[in-house]
């Protein structure tokens, strides 16, 4: 660091960051590169392109976790266990740090303020939704049928996006419930028991079963077989594959199914 020459005029304020947000040392290249690809599918549209919030997810760069964080520590496991309205996900140690190496390359000093874009959720274009949903979602639903009145149960179009992005997180009114995750267990020789799981972990199973009883098994490898069902898998799996502008214009067209 170079020393500043006595009498020289001190760094113009506006060109500073505020002190409050650390300064890092720039990161690798390859690294950028590689946290952009990733944020870029898993985590834009629910906090921005630029981390300052999305559709449903909130600025990044003002949460205190994200600035106390150094290299991914903090933030993985939020990614790990997901959070109300936030998907858990499964990335490696190395991919979170890359990621948070990308949310840590952005200035921050100042910027928030000439942010102007309005916060409206539906801009995109309903013809365009209503062809993706009949190439993706058809084969499921119908907004003749099941989703009959979609947007009357839920007129708030923030709501209805997090609610066909993730059904069952939704806050607002009228969004669905969770449907629960079953599970069966096979021990060997033994009677095949199903019902709702409670907890699983490389140890234990425990669910309810039809009865409402509540019963506990221990595993030990793959004994006794655990078979999940998650009634909300296909959409975990689509919400890797949706680009922002499939996202803007399924809502687009869903809030004309009334
Ligand atoms: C489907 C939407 C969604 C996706 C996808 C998503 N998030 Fe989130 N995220 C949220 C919501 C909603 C919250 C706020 C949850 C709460 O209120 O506790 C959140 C909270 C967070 C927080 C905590 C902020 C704080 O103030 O504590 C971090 C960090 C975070 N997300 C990072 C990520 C990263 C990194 C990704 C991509 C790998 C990602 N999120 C993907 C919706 C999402
Ligand atoms: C493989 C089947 C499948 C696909 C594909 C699928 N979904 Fe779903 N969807 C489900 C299931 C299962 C549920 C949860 C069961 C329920 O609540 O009816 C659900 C729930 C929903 C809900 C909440 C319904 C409510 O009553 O609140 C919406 C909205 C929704 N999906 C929209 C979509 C959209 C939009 C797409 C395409 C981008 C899509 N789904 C793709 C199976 C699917």
């Amino acid at each position: 660091m170079a020393q500043t020459p006595p009498g020289a005029a001190p760094a113009k304020p506006a060109m500073r960051r505020p002190p409050a947000y650390p300064e890092r040392p720039p990161a690798d290249p390859a690294m950028l590169e590689r946290g952009k690809a990733l944020y870029g599918i898993r985590c834009t549209f629910c906090h921005g392109a630029d981390a300052r919030g999305g559709s449903g997810g909130p600025n990044l760069l003002r949460a205190e976790l994200v600035l106390n964080d150094k290299d991914g520590e903090l933030i993985a496991p939020v990614i790990r266990n997901g959070r109300e309205g936030m998907p858990k996900m499964d990335l490696t140690q190395a991919q979170i740090a890359d990621i948070a190496a990308f949310i840590h390359s952005f200035k921050v000093g100042g910027y928030d303020i000439s942010r102007m874009t309005p916060l409206t959720i539906v801009t995109g274009d309903a013809k365009a939704g209503e062809a993706y949903f009949a190439n993706t979602c058809a084969r499921c639903h119908s907004t003749g049928g099941d989703l009959k009145g979609l947007a009357s149960r839920i007129p708030d179009a923030k709501a209805l996006q997090q609610t066909w992005l993730i059904p069952g997180s939704g806050r607002g009114e009228g969004t669905a419930r969770p449907k629960p995750i079953t599970v069966a267990v096979t021990p060997p020789g033994g009677k095949r028991v199903e019902g709702r799981l409670v907890r699983v972990d490389d140890f234990l199973v425990t669910l309810i079963d039809s009865d409402g009883a509540r019963r506990t098994f221990s595993r030990d490898g793959d004994v006794p077989k655990v078979e999940l069902k998650d009634p909300l898998q296909p959409h975990k799996d689509l919400l890797k594959t949706y680009a922002d502008k499939d996202i803007h214009n399924v809502t687009a067209f869903l809030v004309t199914v009334k």
